[in-house]
């Protein structure tokens, strides 16, 4: 064996280790080094009583009792519990009562089983402890910042600053692990389904996802920048356009936007192309993954997954990443209202919005000031205001009940279905606001009344967006998924006539009110492509400048194509339980985009600006 080999099977010599113990209950006596393991603390068992080992991990905690110290030696495979008594080894006894938390040590022993009554059901290795008879500090530990034994309320700040502290809880281990399995399992599934595995440049250009871009000056070429990728978009087309059929890569992207739970400035995808799909291709093979990725977390799902047109999740559930796992479904109600005496709602009719309304079935015992918090919300959504109606056995309860007219009461409850004790609240205004603040408040609700209940999953491919949206600010079209994604066959002669009504070829993956992954069928005529720049403002000479590789690559032969990216850490949250994405990144920025730990982002000398050619101002 060569060097390297050797040290690389050293490397992995722990997994061997645990992998022999499950399958013979025999732990193995030598090793190179005296003090190294053989075998990992958290694999421990009855069974093993009588045989010696050695440990290697860290103190988790330490009790002196009855003239006895008991550690907890934890590492990644768990923590057992080691006791040392004077009358057995009085050396390493002397020793054990230096040891304080977050030692590294290495403990020679004999496994033995606890004393009746003992046993810890809480540990996996809770029938057993190991008699320690020799230990040895390998490295000493400064009191952490916090306890890594107990559920944190640690400011995440102070987290992220002593990352590697934060890492070694076993619930942080247990979602990076849980991340590794996913890609693992994703790699499996799509290697057996003939896709490739290709590496694409993080210097680069500019790929618009919608996101600014990071950029890195170029030294070489002064005066110019490469951006990272926002995605690997361009790339993963000219790889099909390359023969290279199908692709996939779990990969890092860039987008310099405004920080949230679910969002980092660097994140990864599962990314995914193929030549000759159709739609339904690459949604089959999405759910696959998908169903594939949760079996991994002992998770099994429904399929196919339901399917919503953008349309009506818009308008039963206002957003475009509804949560189907409670109700609280919208309702349109604008037609019982073209008449009406309450001003808003017809104000609203005439001049082409809508009305909408939800039931919160039970919704009577919301306290008159709940009631007023929702009203003082809505703005905060984005409409003007939120009416409410209580509905009472004798009738309906609500500021707005006088105007409105008997015909009107009778018609909405019965529409709404709505039930005695029961609270309906409606909106009224252009469809565009209207629809996503009702969205607001269905979740608000349900999050209040607590109406979602934690372990179901709920799939929706959410399907047919518009192709297009205006950008109000900017008085511009643009694309409401990216520039590559091609419009409906049937609506393309609606392209330049009617452009907001052309459909996409596109398709977003929703769980649980998490946009997964979204993707489309693309362009693989340069015309198309090139009408859709023109209805995004991209001119010819612009187009030609910043996507001429990929104009030109559609005039040698552009096989029909399309795919999918999943966001990988969403998914990794999702199935481990977290409320941000940064719980299942090693390394991850606070929300202001920096890294406590390292420092960065951070001032450069101004030799190395010079260097790259860059004036500093202010
Ligand atoms: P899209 O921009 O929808 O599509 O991204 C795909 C998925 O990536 C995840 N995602 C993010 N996750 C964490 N932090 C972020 N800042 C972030 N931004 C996006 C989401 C999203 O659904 N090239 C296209 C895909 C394609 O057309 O094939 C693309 O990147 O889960």
């Amino acid at each position: 064996m060569r060097q390297q080999e050797a040290q690389a099977a050293q490397a992995v010599q722990g997994e061997h280790v645990t992998a022999q113990v499950r399958e013979t209950g025999e732990i193995p006596l030598s090793r190179s080094a005296s003090w190294q393991r053989t075998v990992w603390c958290g694999d421990l068992r009855a069974e093993h009583a009588g045989q010696q080992v050695v440990l290697n991990g860290w103190v988790a905690h330490r009790r002196d009792h009855g003239g006895l110290i008991f550690v907890d030696l934890r590492d990644r495979s768990g923590i057992v519990q080691v006791v040392f008594d004077p009358q057995i080894d009085a050396e390493a006894f002397r020793v054990a009562e230096s040891l304080r938390a977050e030692y590294v040590v290495a403990v020679t022993g004999l496994v033995r089983r606890r004393a009746p009554g003992m046993a810890n059901p809480k540990l996996a290795t809770g029938e057993i402890e190991v008699e320690g008879h020799k230990l040895e500090v390998l490295s000493k530990a400064k009191t952490p910042p916090f306890p890594l034994d107990r559920p944190l309320q640690v400011d995440e700040n102070l987290r992220l600053r002593y990352r590697y502290l934060d890492l070694r809880r076993p619930e942080m281990q247990a979602g990076l692990i849980l991340r590794h399995r996913l890609a693992q399992r994703a790699r499996q599934y799509l290697n057996a389904r003939g896709f490739l595995e290709i590496e694409t440049p993080m210097l680069t250009r500019s790929t618009p996802e919608g996101a600014r871009d990071f950029l890195v000056p170029s030294r070489l070429n002064p005066g110019t920048f490469y951006a990272l990728p926002q995605s690997p978009q361009l790339f993963k087309q000219l790889l099909v356009m390359g023969g290279l059929e199908r692709y996939y890569q779990i990969v890092r992207c860039f987008r310099d936007e405004d920080l949230r739970a679910d969002r980092q400035p660097e994140f990864t995808q599962i990314d995914i192309e193929m030549s000759f799909p159709t739609r339904e291709d690459v949604l089959q093979l999405a759910e696959g993954l998908m169903a594939e990725l949760l079996d991994e977390a002992g998770i099994e799902v429904k399929r196919p997954f339901p399917r919503l047109s953008y349309k009506e999740a818009m308008l039963r559930y206002g957003s475009d990443k509804p949560d189907l796992r409670f109700g609280l479904e919208i309702q349109d109600v604008s037609d019982l209202f073209e008449q009406s005496s309450v001003q808003v709602f017809a104000r609203a009719v005439a001049t082409g919005g809508v009305v909408r309304a939800l039931v919160l079935p039970g919704g009577k015992e919301l306290s008159r000031r709940e009631l007023d918090e929702l009203v003082e919300l809505a703005p905060r959504w984005g409409v003007p205001g939120l009416i409410w109606i209580i509905v009472e056995e004798s009738g309906l309860r609500s500021p707005v009940v006088k105007y409105m007219s008997e015909g009107e009461q009778i018609a909405l409850r019965e529409r709404l279905r709505a039930k005695t004790g029961d609270l309906i609240c409606m909106m009224a205004g252009a469809e565009g606001k209207v629809a996503p603040a009702m969205g607001r408040l269905r979740l608000h609700l349900a999050e209040k009344r607590n109406l979602i209940p934690a372990s179901r999953w709920e799939f929706l491919w959410v399907l047919d967006f518009p192709l297009l949206e205006w950008n109000e600010e900017e008085r511009r079209l643009q694309a409401v998924h990216h520039p590559f994604t091609s419009p409906v066959e049937e609506d393309l002669e609606l392209l330049e006539s009617e452009p907001l009504k052309v459909r996409a070829n596109a398709y977003d993956m929703v769980l649980n009110g998490v946009e997964l992954g979204g993707g489309s069928i693309r362009n693989h005529r340069r015309d198309v492509q090139e009408r859709l720049f023109a209805l995004l403002g991209i001119g010819p000479e612009e187009a030609q400048e910043k996507f001429g590789f990929l104009l030109e690559a559609l005039e040698y032969g552009a096989p029909p194509h399309g795919g999918i990216a999943f966001g990988f850490d969403r998914v990794v949250m999702l199935l481990a339980g977290k409320e941000t994405i940064r719980d299942v990144i090693a390394f991850p920025k606070t929300q202001s985009g920096t890294d406590p730990l390292t420092g960065a982002p951070a001032a450069v000398d101004p030799r190395q600006l010079a260097e790259l050619h860059i004036i500093c101002h202010g």
